[in-house]
Parts: C-alpha cells; structure tokens; sequence
C-alpha cells in the first residue's frame, strides 16, 4: 500500500516534473497555469455533457486550483464544492485527493480535471478509491486530463487501459473515453474518462 505523502512532496514532484517537460516557461514549471480560457470553457462544457450535471446535484470539483471552472459548473449544480490542496488557491475546501475530507456517499458527481499529472502514480489507485468512497453508488466522475500530459514522458501512465483498469479494481464497474472538444489542443491519445 502506498504512503500519503503530504503536499510538499507533491509540490516538489510537480515543480521537477514540469521544470523538465517546460524549462523555458517558469509559470508552467511552478504549476501556476494550466491553459487559457477558451480551453478551460471548453473542458467545463465537455464535463457538463458527459456527467449530465442536473440542479439536484452535489458536484465536487477535485483540483479545483483558483476555480477557474467554477463560474460554468456551479450555476449547473444544487451544490458546488472546490477542493485543492495548496491554501493560496482559496478553495472553499482545502485537502488532498488522497484523503478526502467527506463523508461516504456525499456526492452525485467529481471533476478531476488535470490533477492526475500533478501526483505520484503511486498513489493513483488510492485517490481512484477515494472519489469511489465519496460519490454515490449511482454517483459518476469524470478524470479529465490536459493536453501537454500526452507530449510528456508521462504518457504512458494515461493510457485508458491503465486508468480504466485502476478504477475498476477500485470499484468503479464502468469507464468510458469520452470525446474532447475541437477547440482544445487534439494531441494523440487525448481522452477524458467518464466513470461509474
Ligand atoms: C493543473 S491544475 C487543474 C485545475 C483545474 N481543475 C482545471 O482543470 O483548470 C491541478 C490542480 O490540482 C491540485 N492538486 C494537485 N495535487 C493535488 C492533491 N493531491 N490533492 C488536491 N489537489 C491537488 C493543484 O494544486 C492544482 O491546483
């Protein structure tokens, strides 16, 4: 089983990965940005098609970072929570995907919307079984990723066989790709998984 780290580790983690993958862009490389505003309306709508958000929904939004998503998907939502791990980023919730600080069965639907480049592989399988706990037995997710993770060295570790199988042994008993809108960057293999 593996250990939780704490965020330091995760931070550090990041800031090496993308200090690697985009040495000449420091905002990148800090994990300060993740794309522009066209393509983060364009993620929200595909994540509102694909998870059917509805006005009877409790949604969490896992990795929200500023909320950049917020002002498309709460006016969606009976509730709308943000969680992130780093205080700076004023989410209304702060903690890890590791261990999520909600009770069993509290939401209809999650985003985690380019957060798996951001943590140890490792610890994957664990946060797969954490957004299981947290969602409805009727509850979906929807892991979307971003881009530049399919230019990375990372690649591989997004495949949807190995994601799909992850959230299968973590409970989930279905996953699906999902097409991605137009307007973001196509790089090959790009795909959002839909879960439930
Ligand atoms: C690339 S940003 C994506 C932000 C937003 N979801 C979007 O798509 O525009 C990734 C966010 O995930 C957060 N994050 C990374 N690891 C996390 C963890 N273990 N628990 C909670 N949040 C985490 C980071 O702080 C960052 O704000």
């Amino acid at each position: 089983m593996s250990t939780i780290a704490e965020p330091e580790r995760y931070r550090a983690y990041w800031h090496a990965h993308w200090s690697r993958v985009a040495p000449g862009d420091p905002a990148r490389a800090a994990g300060r940005i993740t794309y522009g505003t066209e393509e983060v309306a364009a993620v929200s709508e595909d994540a509102i098609r694909e998870l059917e958000l509805c006005g009877d929904d409790v949604f969490l939004d896992l990795g929200c970072a500023r909320g950049l998503m917020r002002e498309y998907l709460e006016p969606k939502v009976r509730r709308y929570f943000g969680l992130d791990y780093i205080p700076a980023m004023r989410p209304a919730v702060i903690g890890l995907a590791q261990r999520l600080p909600f009770r069993d069965a509290t939401f209809d639907k999650v985003l985690m919307a380019g957060v798996l480049v951001c943590i140890h592989p490792e610890d994957y399988r664990q946060i797969f079984g954490e957004i299981r706990r947290v969602t409805k037995p009727i509850g979906r997710a929807m892991i979307a990723s971003n881009p530049f993770e399919f230019s990375s060295e990372m690649a591989h570790v997004f495949s949807f066989e190995s994601l799909s199988a992850l959230a299968r042994e973590c409970g989930w008993t279905e996953a699906r790709q999902t097409p991605i809108s137009p307007l973001v960057e196509q790089v090959h293999g790009y795909f959002d998984m839909v879960i439930q």
